[in-house]
Order: structure tokens, then sequence, then C-alpha cells
């Protein structure tokens, strides 16, 4: 350890690889050293005051500072601090979560597999379709249909399903078998005329032109976000996820629903399934399971693809994919106390009342002359900036006004988190009302100062 008064923001350019950063500007930039939370406040190393407006990274459900999920830790970690799910090895915590996520799914039965983040999960997703595929006899069903701007992790595989070109250059991805079709988003999409039904139409018809080009016997699954959380906060069109899924039965082509951001009340639900009328085989989720507080995520399978692959690991001689730390016991038991407070505390009725005051707060800053869009539901929301909103203009300079934004709010002291030219918010699902009166105050100042600079972005 260093002497007690260091300075951190040098230690931290000297020794720290950041993930998903400007590697470059980080050198001269100034960098963000977070110390402590409450509730929905964060608190810098000065001691300055933000709200978490984006939940850490979409996932502190909770908000900060809750000592039972500590407490289920140490708890946990003085009992039994680690142990195995290899080799028919188990533990209370990883048993419990898992029949607690079954009854709490839209899956009436279905096994759970456990993983440590979103990424990985959506890796054992795709790994657990092959080998299943494979057992069946279905070799050639290998592909995956994904959605350009969706975010499915950065693993080679899950990097693959993203349809964000950040996500692909210099990696040499995606990999061959990923297939990303249109990002179903009406506002921008959509063409002169045409009704949000017809776009719907529109969408299904590229979908089913797609599966044919490629080949439906050759296509394994499709991966959606019931919304599209770091592809800008995008959300379905109404009837969009019926329409598709009717394209996919046709085919026999099975539907992963990744719930990463999306489980857990996020949508005024408890999964955005629910929200969407979504009927997937498999799910993935991580984040608010632990509200962020400890790495956990999950893959819940229904009993027809999980069957296939029981049979293979007979005939193989054992299941050949899981992590040391699958299902690991503090993680379980912190996940495990999480959905008991979501439970006890009526935490995603919670959400819905408060997400509908939200969403109607939000709207009003559309009269802003650089607001394009403002789209969300339940606790979640993005907000897009146009250099001409009237005839949907977007800025040259993409990425520029939406950067001016989120700075001034962090100036104001209100975290957000910009992308390209939407500014996210995704608060923890505890936000009170006052508190969200606050977090609107702060966004309003900031767009009204952040006004005449954003208005010189070409
Ligand atoms: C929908 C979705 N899927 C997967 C991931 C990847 O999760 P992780 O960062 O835990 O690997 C994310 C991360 O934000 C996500 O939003």
């Amino acid at each position: 350890m260093k002497a007690k008064n260091f300075d951190l923001e040098a230690l931290d350019r000297d020794y720290l690889f950041h993930p998903i950063t400007n590697l470059k500007s980080h050198i001269t930039q100034d960098v963000l050293i977070l110390e402590r939370g409450e509730g929905i406040y964060i608190f810098d190393k000065d001691g300055k005051k933000y709200i978490d407006g984006l939940a850490g990274l979409w996932c502190t459900s909770l908000g900060h500072g809750v000592t039972e999920l500590a407490d289920a830790a140490k708890e946990q970690m003085s009992k039994l601090g680690y142990s195995t799910l290899f080799a028919s090895k188990s533990h209370e915590p990883a048993i419990l979560l898992a029949e607690k996520l079954i009854e709490m799914s839209p899956f009436s039965s279905g096994k759970v597999f456990f993983g440590l983040s979103g990424s990985d999960s959506n890796d054992t997703q795709y790994k657990l379709f092959t080998y299943a595929n494979n057992k069946l006899g279905k070799e050639k069903k290998k592909k995956m249909i994904a959605r350009k701007k969706g975010y499915h992790g950065v693993t080679v595989t899950s990097a693959s399903m993203t349809g964000l070109p950040n996500q692909h250059k210099l990696f040499d991805l995606p990999q061959e078998n990923f297939i990303h079709t249109e990002t179903p988003h009406y506002f921008k999409e959509g063409k002169e005329g045409e009704t949000e039904e017809d776009y719907v139409r529109r969408l299904s018809e590229t979908l089913e032109k797609t599966i044919l080009d490629e080949g439906p016997e050759s296509i394994a699954a499709m991966i959606a976000e019931p919304l599209m959380g770091a592809g800008g906060v995008i959300l379905p069109p109404k009837g969009y996820f019926p329409a598709i899924q009717d394209v996919l039965d046709k085919f026999d082509i099975p539907l992963i629903v990744d719930e990463v951001v999306t489980a857990f009340g996020r949508t005024g639900n408890a999964f955005g399934s629910e929200t969407y009328e979504i009927k997937p085989t498999s799910m993935t989720i991580a984040k608010a399971l632990s509200s962020g507080y400890i790495p956990i995520s999950a893959v819940i399978v229904n009993d027809e693809l999980f069957e296939p692959i029981k049979e293979a690991s007979g005939d193989i001689g054992v299941f050949g994919h899981g992590y040391t730390y699958s299902g690991h016991p503090v993680s379980c038991a912190v996940a495990l106390k999480t959905l008991e407070i979501y439970e006890r505390d009526k935490v995603f009725q919670h959400a819905k009342k408060v997400g509908e005051y939200f969403q109607n707060s939000i709207k009003e800053i559309l009269e802003e002359d650089y607001v394009g869009e403002v789209r969300g539901i339940g606790l979640i929301a993005g907000i897009e900036l146009y250099k001409d909103p009237l005839n949907k203009i977007a800025f040259e300079e993409a990425g520029k006004a939406g950067k001016i934004l989120s700075d001034t709010c962090q100036k104001n002291g209100l975290i957000v988190r910009p992308i390209l030219d939407t500014v996210a918010l995704c608060p923890p699902l505890i936000i009170s009302e006052k508190e969200v009166d606050e977090l609107t105050d702060k966004l309003k100042k900031s767009l009204q100062e952040a006004k005449d600079e954003i208005m010189k972005v070409h």
C-alpha cells in the first residue's frame, strides 16, 4: 500500500488498463474516482455527491450501502467461502437460488446454469445450442441471428452476437455464423407515412427473408434483448416480439432472451419478457440478480433444451463446460438475499409506480429544442439529441453533443451514460418520486447549461 495521501489519479493512469474507455484521452481527461454510496447517491473521493443515474452500469437496483447484502456475503464467506458445482458436488445457496429463479421466471420448469457475467452466460447460450443440436443430429444448425445495435457482451462469441461496430473493430469480429438483422427503432427507422404496425410487418418480412437466404435449417437460434440497453435504450415497437416470434416459430427457430438489463423489475414487471410478450426457450440474466453487488449471472433453459444436453453428456461422460466460479456460494447467497428483498419490499411494484412518474417527468424535456426523442419504460430511459429534431436530422459529429450533456450532468451531480447522442438513464429501482424530481431538475438544468455548446456542434 502507498502512503495515505497518494495521488489516486496518477496511480490510476500509471497502472490501470480500463475497460470500454478511450485509453488515449484517459491520459489527459479527469478521472472520476468514486468512494462510497448511499441509496441512489454516490460520492467521489472529494465528497461530492451524485445521483447514480445509471445504477452503476444498469445493475445496482437496490441502490448503494445495502448492509443486508454485505451481511449475507459475510455470513456465507465465514461458513463456506468456496465450493464447486463440478462433478455432482453442490451447496445450499446454489440449489435454493436455482429453485427460486425457476419459480420467478417465465419458465414453468427448467434448469439454471450459473456464470459470472452477461458475456460468459451468452457464450454459454451459444455452446448449449451447438451441443444440443449436434446431439440431435442437426449439425448444420450453427448460425445465430442477433440484431444491429444489440449488446450481448464482449467475449469472442458474445461480442459476435453484439451488433455494435466498436465491439468488432480490430478484433476480427464478428465471427462467421453471426448474422445481424434490423434494429427495431420506429422513430428513427420508420419510413414517412409508415404506421408502427406496417413497420413491424416490414421488420418481420426482413427477418423472414434473412432466414430464407441463410437457410432455415442452418439457424440455431435468435438472441434479443427485450429492449436494447447499451445500443441506446431502444424500445421495441408495439407488437414486435409476437410478430417476430411468429416468423421464428414458422422455421422452428428458438428465441434466446437476453434479460441482463431488463430482468428484476426494470421495465415495471419482473422480466422484460412479461412486458413485451416474449416466449423464450432460454434466458440470460445477470446484473440486478445481485443488485450488482457481486458477480453472478445465469442461463435459464427450458426442459426441451436441457434434455438432449443431458443425454449427450451421458454419451461423452461429462458436460464439458463450466467455470470454477459457476454458482459461487457467496454470489448465490447475495443473490438469494437480493431476491428476498425484492419480494419483501415489493420492489417491482414500486418500480412500476415510480416508473410511470419518472416517464411522465422526463417527457417534459422534449420541449428543449435539441431533444428529438425521449423514450423509455419503467425506470429506464434514453434521451436522444438531434441537430434538428423536427426534421429528424442527427448531428454529423456523432457523439459530441451526448458527451457535452453527460459532462454537464456530471458537473451538476448526476451520472448518466452517453451512447453517441443518446443519454441513458437507469436509476436504482428504489428511487422515490421526490428523488425523481431531483434527478429531472438536474437534467433540465444541465440541458439548459449545455445548450449553447451543443448548438455549435455540427
Ligand atoms: C443485454 C446485455 N447482455 C450482456 C451484457 C454483458 O454483460 P457483462 O458486462 O456482465 O459481461 C450486457 C452488459 O451491459 C448487457 O447489457
